[in-house]
């Protein structure tokens, strides 16, 4: 049994593996034969959480799983598996994980085979790992982001033994395209482009627990999508921490130039991805999103600060007046464009003035939408080192603060909408009213609206009628003169 405690190196070095590198990199995993419906008429349950990048890594072992015979289940008193795909980016989740997962032990009692595992990025902490062996030696399995690949293989392991098997890898060793996925969705999907971060924002937990940047080759992304398109869907999100530094480790094709690529697939509509940094985002890539029809007109750019002093102690290698100049070359090159992004308050050494500098940003940009956090704490980064942390109290006032002027401007966004005509790409009911139809426009802002099922799949004209801070409502244009 590999039962080994695994480094967590976090002082890796930055390396730009060459491209003849990264090709013996790549890897086909296939699953040994035996295993191949071998749990027939067993359950599997995967909670998530985090980036959308776990969600995806969610399909893969969905996908796996569900090759070895598994089925899927949200009841956790029938599952014989239950994993929790966890996100290490803020401490008070991690909290909740370990809360949750304290909860399912008397599981164990009703169904002595039940395996309880912890995978994603948290296990890729060493302080994880080392709380699961003092005080969850139940938990049946820990890995990490980098050998999920091994899921089928550690399951027997774990089936077979007394203890917690535990293997995790400090580094990704293969890169693995070509597993299985249940993707959730028939319509929108998404696809990996790139893995892993170089950027070491100081506060950031991700270049740890995900490694280096690596990026998938422009033929193996485009043909997943061309496949995507053949099977039907309809939207494509790119996924990566990164996605335009894609290909900086390979040289041969850049984001610009895949974002071309991918927009030309047959039978995919839209195209979105996430996550973009402002670091380096090139006049080249701005004209890939204006010119690719199907890219559609929704850019998300975390800033995080808006004072110069706080963007530098975190990192980020860009300045306020660059942020500010990007913004204008995009809304300059891509009409209509809607901006989200991200904001940490109460980061070691934000005064009131910093803080006032992020609000005066925030609402000279005027973004659809903002992710706001409040700093955390992780162990390991450089800014865990840095002094004069902000008092519990005033990064709660900032958050509130911050949220009150974001939510009045994306109100007053959807406000401006009503009256006008959108194209909405139809996905489904509404979660909290079965005779609406939800679906979102191409800069990705929610509309409900009331229509037949027949229309799920389908981009259809919605006039809007009203406007929340979050939702739009309205009526398929064809029926306008009747709402
Ligand atoms: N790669 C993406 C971000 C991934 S993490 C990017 O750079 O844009 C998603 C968001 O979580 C970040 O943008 C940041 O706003 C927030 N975040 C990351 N580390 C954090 C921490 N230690 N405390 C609070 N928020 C954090
Ligand atoms: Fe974290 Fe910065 Fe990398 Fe985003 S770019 S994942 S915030 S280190
Ligand atoms: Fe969280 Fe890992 Fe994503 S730390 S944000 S789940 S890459």
């Amino acid at each position: 049994m590999d039962n080994r405690l695994a480094d967590v190196d976090l002082s890796l070095q930055v390396h730009r593996p060459s491209i003849a590198r990264q090709d013996a990199f790549t890897q086909a995993v296939s699953m040994r034969p035996e295993l191949v419906g071998a749990y027939a008429g067993k359950r599997y349950l995967l909670r998530t959480y985090g980036c959308q990048m776990n969600e995806h890594d969610t399909e893969i072992m969905s996908g796996l799983l569900e090759q070895m015979g598994y089925a899927t289940t949200q009841d956790e008193r029938e599952a014989d598996i239950i994993l929790f795909n966890t996100c290490a980016v803020r401490e008070n989740a991690e909290n909740k994980v370990f809360g949750e997962i304290g909860r399912m032990r008397p599981l164990k009692q009703l169904n002595p085979e039940l395996l309880i595992g912890l995978c994603g990025c948290m296990p890729q902490e060493k302080a994880v790992q080392q709380k699961v062996q003092k005080t969850y030696p139940w938990i049946d399995l820990v890995f990490g982001t980098h050998n999920l690949h091994r899921l089928p293989e550690l399951v027997e392991q774990a089936r077979a033994a007394q203890e917690t098997v535990l293997e995790v890898w400090d580094q990704a060793r293969v890169m693995v395209d070509e597993l299985p996925k249940a993707r959730k969705d028939g319509l929108r999907a998404w696809v990996n482009i790139q893995y892993g971060c170089n950027k070491f924002c100081t506060y950031c937990i991700v270049p740890y627990t995900r490694g280096r940047e690596r990026s998938r080759t422009l033929a193996s992304v485009v043909e997943e999508v061309r496949l995507l398109g053949q099977q039907g869907f309809r939207e494509i999100t790119l996924l990566g921490q990164n996605v335009n530094d894609y290909g900086l480790d390979r040289e041969d094709a850049d984001f610009a130039d895949l974002l071309r690529a991918v927009g030309e697939v047959d039978g995919v509509e839209r195209v979105r991805f996430t996550t973009s940094n402002p670091w380096n985002f090139t006049d080249r890539l701005i004209a890939a999103i204006a010119e690719t029809e199907t890219v559609c007109e929704h850019i998300h750019l975390p800033v995080q600060s808006g004072s110069n002093t706080i963007l530098r102690s975190m990192n980020r290698g860009y300045t306020r007046e660059y942020y500010l100049k990007l913004v204008e070359r995009i809304r300059a090159a891509v009409p209509g464009v809607a901006l989200t992004t991200d904001v940490i308050v109460g980061f070691p050494g934000e005064t009131d003035a910093h803080f006032a500098d992020t609000l005066e940003l925030v609402r000279y940009v005027r973004y659809d939408g903002a992710y706001t956090f409040i700093y955390s704490e992780r162990e390991g980064t450089p800014a865990a080192r840095l002094a004069d942390a902000v008092p519990p109290d005033v990064k709660k006032s900032r958050l509130s603060r911050l949220m009150d002027v974001q939510n009045a401007i994306s109100r007053e966004y959807n406000e401006g909408l009503v009256g006008t005509t959108v194209d909405v790409l139809v996905e489904g009911e509404s979660r909290t009213n079965p005779d609406r139809l939800m679906g979102r426009t191409r800069t990705n802002k929610i509309v409900l609206f009331e229509a037949d099922r027949a229309l799920v799949g389908q981009t259809v004209p919605v006039h809007l009628n009203s406007a929340q801070t979050w939702t739009l409502y309205g009526a398929l244009a064809a029926q306008r003169g009747e709402s």
